[in-house]
């Protein structure tokens, strides 16, 4: 047990799914995968263990922003033998051309965060995805016919930001905001171990566009399946 997490070693798969919202994390659980076990339910923020084609997968949820997000992994990849943590939020799109429900995987992952500047270093930390994950993921949306655009997040601490700081960022070609990749990449850099956030464009910036209801559960059912088959493509990796 942890400060956090409430479970024993053993207890998650070797890969995690992470959802920002608990009762996402529910949902995944029972719809995607098979015999999921609660393993996990402190603070409500309930972790399960399933299969997904007789491959041992767990999903836990993040809650919401950077904080959040790398204590959950951090302890994760310490203390219970996770390798894998593949978040599967929610993002804001920073392009007008970019359609509601596109999923987007994030090679890399700006952010206005002061984490990085709490490493200290002389320098600034360029958090990115894993390779293999990142490969994975391209390579199980394309066999699968799904559209999944690759490029930089935008890991933002302000949800409500009077400056409008994303344009900035969009001009530089960042693809979309959100507010935890930046932290998980981070959080696998420091403890050795692979993360890879993919988004469903939940609405966008620029056009002021959401999404309803129906709309946001077939995104999700895309970028869910595109995680799984990672998931699955990375059990059959040897051990690094
Ligand atoms: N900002 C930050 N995070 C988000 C957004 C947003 O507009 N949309 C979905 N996640």
């Amino acid at each position: 047990m942890t400060p956090h997490i409430a479970a024993e070693m053993g207890d998650f798969a070797k890969t995690v799914l992470m959802p920002g919202d608990p009762k996402r994390s529910a949902y995944i659980a029972e719809h995607f995968l098979e015999a999921p076990k609660l393993v996990n339910n402190l603070r409500g923020v309930q972790g399960y263990t399933g299969y997904y084609k007789d491959v041992p997968v767990s999903v836990m949820a993040s809650g919401m922003g950077i904080p959040s997000i790398s204590i959950y992994a951090h302890e994760l990849y310490t203390f219970f033998g996770v390798e894998n943590i593949i978040r599967v939020g929610t993002a804001g799109a920073l392009r007008a051309d970019m359609p509601l429900g596109t999923v987007v995987a994030g090679m890399a992952a700006c952010t206005d965060s002061n984490v990085m500047s709490q490493l200290g270093l002389d320098a600034v930390f360029a958090p990115t995805a894993d390779f293999m994950l990142l490969a994975n993921a391209v390579s199980k949306s394309r066999e699968l016919g799904m559209n999944m655009s690759v490029g930089s997040l935008y890991s933002t601490d302000l949800f409500y930001d009077d400056l409008n700081r994303w344009k900035k960022m969009a001009d530089l070609g960042v693809l979309a905001i959100e507010m935890e990749a930046a932290g998980l990449y981070l959080t696998a850099a420091q403890t050795g171990q692979k993360a890879l956030a993919i988004c469903s464009i939940s609405d966008n910036m620029i056009t002021g566009v959401a999404m309803d209801g129906k709309e946001r559960e077939s995104a999700f059912r895309d970028m869910m399946i595109i995680a799984l088959e990672t998931a699955k493509a990375m059990d059959k990796l040897p051990v690094a």
